[in-house]
């Protein structure tokens, strides 16, 4: 029992040593092995799940004007990352690990509850980012309803036509100049 953990603690120490002199590559262009991106995999969707299970999606999540927000902000912030029907990929999207999921290439989900489910965990990470990736925290910058329409979105974008996706920014944005008398100083 006493050599294993004397084994184990001048193992932690060579290991420290070996960091601390810079034997880890920190370079994105240096890929995980297979078995760390599955366990960054699996905290990250587990901690996901445990902090937005509990979330309570707002009716309006159909809402017709609040997915054009979704689609305005989503245009606006989302796409030099996640692109967009029809956008080839950005140098900075092709530069990013973690990559940035396309989430129009994504299959679109049918099954209402899963869609409550993906609509949580989205809203969840828009909020809040993840660390250790590009994802920034939205949150510190814009208000839940703006969130969830992104969220609702995102789902919505799924095999979208880059001829659906122009008309639904365009009609987004003949919307927003719609809302500018009445909507005061709200920017995006
Ligand atoms: C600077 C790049 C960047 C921008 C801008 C960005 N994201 Fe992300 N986003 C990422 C990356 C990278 C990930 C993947 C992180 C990972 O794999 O852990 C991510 C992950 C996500 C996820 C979780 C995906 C999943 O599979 O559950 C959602 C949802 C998301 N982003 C939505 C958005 C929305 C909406 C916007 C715009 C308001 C946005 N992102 C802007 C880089 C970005």
């Amino acid at each position: 029992m006493k050599t294993i953990v004397s084994f184990l603690l001048i193992a932690i120490v060579l290991v420290i040593i070996a960091l601390g002199s810079g034997a880890y590559n920190m370079a994105a262009t240096e890929k995980h092995w297979a078995v760390t991106e599955k366990i960054i995999e699996w905290v990250r969707e587990s901690s996901i799940e445990a902090r937005s299970n509990d979330l309570k999606v707002p009716a309006f999540l159909d809402d017709a004007e609040i997915l054009l927000k979704g689609a305005e902000h989503y245009d606006a912030m989302c796409t030099i990352c996640h692109l967009a029907p029809g956008l080839e990929p950005t140098e900075l999207s092709k530069g990013l690990y973690p990559q940035a999921p396309v989430f129009h290439q994504r299959e679109p989900i049918v099954d209402q509850t899963q869609k409550l489910e993906h609509a949580r965990a989205y809203f969840w990470v828009i909020k809040n980012g993840l660390k250790m990736t590009a994802m920034p925290a939205w949150g510190l910058s814009h208000d839940d309803d703006s969130i969830w329409g992104m969220a609702a979105f995102v789902l919505k974008i799924s095999q979208m036509t880059p001829e659906q996706y122009r008309d639904y920014i365009g009609s987004a944005k003949d919307q927003g100049h719609d809302h500018k008398d009445s909507d005061h100083g709200h920017s995006h």
